[in-house]
Parts: structure tokens; sequence; C-alpha cells
């Protein structure tokens, strides 16, 4: 968790001036090894005026996208990342995943001057501590299940007898998306309970919220914030189940789409009245200057959006999905955000057309995955048809191997979301490796065609 960090629990470090209104980044560097961060490469290197993209780690696709190279640099090295935006005059700093946000690394690195999109610990703590993120929401009047804290089974187990209904057991800090049972029953909510103390989830489940079960569908929406503004993305819809029909354990997520109908431009601006300008307002008030991405998973429910939970950065596979609908103002945009004047930056174009994303998985996942297996791609990208990878990994011998249980997305855009499915699975069975696996009906929400995609 954020606290336990020692970067994370100095202050905040002055945030650098505002430049140029609308300067576009020229050098940029993407920390992360996942789809997610390919996605977000790929979708700056195409930006005009973006000269150079560097992505740290990275994993065996990064090199083949165009205008991205690895940096053979861990994410957790706060010390050697700041070195490495020194040496190559980086003016942009994107981070990705959530870990290295809640230990600081964007406060290390505004330290030396550097604009980062991405918040400090503290901001972050919306994602790291759940206890933190549902007082804010309550705090701020957000709509979001009733909840419990608990920091003992001693008292989540008095707090069940009295309640004595299933509930939604959530471990406090980050658990790399494990650390949520949505019980079915009490004694199942008990077994839960049981399971994150006996340590699971270790530091992150020194203690855990219990909350109210809700119900409808999901959807993700991403808010890019300079603290002050915001700009929203279209909604994306992932699915998170590993089985087709949303069955068995829940994973990372399998495959999204967007822009998900769930919320339409008067559902988004009613979240953005009743959710994240309430959210970055209350951010404000405990002196947080959150520049980055807010990430709200909501529930639709029969009452209206309700927050499930806050996240720091882009959902994964949502931003392999959105990256290609934005427009090339995004360099811009995202740099615009990391200095504090989002008011100032282009207005951010978002392609009318729908896009589509399938994960391909290695056999085991979400349990333990089989690794090194060579990945083979016919898979020829185009201006609509993508292939980011994520758990994969290049061998001294140049050989691409999977490395990891989501091991690829493929993507594709087109006018309708029959089109784009049927043009990201028609992708997918250019791309083999030893026990692929992957949902063949991802988008059945808002395909009307069911496609025949590769067995
Ligand atoms: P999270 O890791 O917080 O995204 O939770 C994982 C999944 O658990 C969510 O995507 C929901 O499907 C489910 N979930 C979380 N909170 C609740 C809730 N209060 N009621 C019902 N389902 C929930
Ligand atoms: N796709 C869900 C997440 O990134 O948390």
């Amino acid at each position: 968790m954020a606290s336990s960090d020692p970067t994370a629990s100095a202050a905040a470090p002055p945030l650098p001036d505002p430049a140029t209104p609308g300067a576009v980044p020229a050098r940029i560097l993407v920390v992360g090894g996942g789809g997610r961060e390919n996605a977000l490469g790929w979708a700056l290197a195409r930006c005009p005026g973006v000269e150079a993209v560097w992505i740290a780690p990275g994993n065996g696709g990064t090199e083949g996208l165009p205008g991205c190279q690895v940096l053979a640099i861990a994410q957790s090295d706060g010390e050697a990342l700041a070195a490495a935006c020194r040496d190559r005059a980086i003016d942009l700093v994107v981070v990705g995943p959530e870990s290295p946000l809640a230990a600081g690394l964007a406060d290390r690195l505004r330290r030396d001057g550097l604009p980062v999109f991405g918040p400090g610990a503290d901001g972050a703590q919306l994602e790291a501590s759940k206890q933190w993120a549902k007082g804010l929401m309550v705090e701020a009047g957000i709509p979001t299940a009733g909840y419990w804290s608990a920091s003992s089974r001693e008292e989540a187990v008095e707090l069940l007898e009295r309640l004595n209904r299933p509930l939604v057991v959530k471990a406090d800090g980050l658990a790399a998306g494990k650390g949520v049972t949505v019980a079915a029953s009490v004694q199942e909510t008990r077994a839960a309970i049981e399971e994150v103390f006996d340590g699971r989830f270790g530091a992150a489940g020194a203690s855990l919220v219990l909350e109210e079960q809700l119900s409808g569908p999901e959807v993700s929406v991403f808010a890019l914030t300079d603290g002050q503004a915001m700009v929203l993305l279209p909604p994306a819809q992932d699915h998170k189940r590993i089985g087709e029909g949303d069955t068995g354990p829940n994973t990372g997520g399998m495959g999204a789409y967007a822009p998900a109908p769930l919320l339409d431009a008067t559902g988004l601006e009613a979240v953005r009245r009743s959710v994240l300008d309430p959210t970055l307002a209350a951010l404000r008030g405990r002196g947080i200057d959150y520049r980055g991405v807010i990430y709200a998973g909501l529930m639709l429910t029969a009452n209206g959006p309700q927050v499930i939970e806050f996240n720091c950065r882009f959902g994964d596979p949502e931003c392999e999905t959105l990256m290609p609908l934005l427009g090339p103002e995004l360099a811009a945009v995202l740099l615009a955000c990391a200095q504090g004047n989002l008011a100032a930056a282009p207005s951010l174009a978002i392609a009318p057309g729908c896009s589509a994303c399938v994960i391909a998985a290695a056999a085991g996942y979400p349990g333990e995955v089989r690794r090194g297996d060579p990945i083979h791609s016919a898979l020829k990208p185009t201006d609509t048809l993508q292939i980011f990878h994520a758990g994969s990994r290049l061998e001294e011998d140049g050989r691409c191997v999977t490395a990891g249980g989501r091991v690829l997305a493929v993507v594709a855009q087109a006018d309708d979301f029959d089109a784009a499915f049927e043009a990201a699975y028609a992708g997918l069975a250019g791309v083999s490796f030893e026990g692929i696996s992957f949902r063949r009906d991802i988008g059945h929400q808002v395909r009307r065609r069911p496609s025949s995609p590769p067995t």
C-alpha cells in the first residue's frame, strides 16, 4: 500500500509550471509492461510532433510498434527511471500501472520537474485503499454501495453476524484484481473474510471492506484530468469472467468494446455530474492535485449508476480498445493534464466508429499459466486493426514467447460492432501459440450477428 513506501509519505512535491498551451511532447516515456502500455505508446507515437516513445520495461511486442522502443528499466525503479528521463530529455512521462503510482513514482519524477501523467501517491489511494476511496465517496455524496470497514477478523465476523446476509468482501489494498469476492451466501462471506485475514493478499489484506451487493451491467468510464478540468473518453465494457456467457472466475479482463451504448451522451454527462465532478472536488478538498486518469468502474443499477471501484489508471483491456478511437491531439492533451493546463489544450477528437478487443490468454489463466511458448503471428496491422502484446517476451535468439496470463490483445475498428468483432476475430485467427485460449463471445451484448470465429 502507498503508505508503507517511504516516498509515499513525503509531501507531494511542487508541480511544474504550465508550459505553452497546446505544446506537443516530442520525447515520451511510458512506464509499464502490459498491453495497456503498448497501446498508450502506439497511440502517442502516431501523434504529429512526437518523435520517440520509450516503454519501460515494455514486453515482447514493444519494438514491433512503430515509433516505440524498449527501455529495460523496471517500473519500480524510480531512480533509474529518473536518470533515464534526464539522459533522454523526456518531455512527458505517462505511468500505466497502479503499483508504481501508489508507491510514489509520479512524485519522484515530479521532484525532478518532469511533467507526469499519473497521480502522486496521495491521489493513487483512490485505488490503493478501498477504505480511503469509500470514505471519499461517502463524504462527496457519490452513489456507491453501503459499506463497513474492519481491521481484524473478529470485527469483520461480528459485523457479518449482525448483518446476516451475503456481502461483497474486498481486501483494502492492491491485490492485482484478485482481492474481491462477491459471496453467494453468509457462509461464503465468512470464508472470504477468513481468506483475507489468513494473509492470502499479504499487506493488502491487513484490513477489509464489506459491501452491500449491487446488481446491473458494468461499464468503465475514464476521465483525463489536470486536477481541475476533465475530458471524458467513450464508455467501455470489459468482460471480467474467463468463460463464455460470463461464467467462471474473474480475470483482469478477456475483451472489451467501446463506445458502450449502456451509457449514451446524456448518461455520461449524468455520471460526470454525479460521480466525476464531486470526486475531483473531494480530492482537491483533501489538498490533492490529481493529474492523470480517474477510472470509475460503475454498475448501472435500478437506482442509477453506482461506483463499484475507482482506479487511478487506465483499464486493461479498455485502454487497448479506446486508444485507436482517439485523435492525434492525445499527446498534447496528456501533457496538458500533466502540466495543469488542460483548459488550454486542443480538444481531443474521438472517432465515431466502434472498437472491439479480444484477449488471447495462455493455458491455465487465470490460475498458474504455461510460459515460454513461441508466438506465431501472421496478423498485419492496418489503420483499423492492431495487435498489442501483454504477457510476452523476446528471447535472445529473437523468438517472441509467452510470458504471462494475458498474452496479447487484438483490436479492430469498424462502423458497427458486428464488423469490428468480425475483423478482430479474423485477425486473431492469424495468431497462434500452444494453449491459446480466448472467449468467442466478446461483445455479445452489442453484436447482432455472432461471427464464426476460429476454433
Ligand atoms: P473490483 O476488483 O472492485 O473491480 O471488483 C471485481 C468485481 O466484483 C466487479 O467488477 C464486480 O463485478 C464485482 N463487485 C464489486 N463490488 C460489488 C458490489 N458492491 N456488488 C456486486 N458486485 C460487485
Ligand atoms: N479491466 C479492468 C481493470 O483494468 O481493472
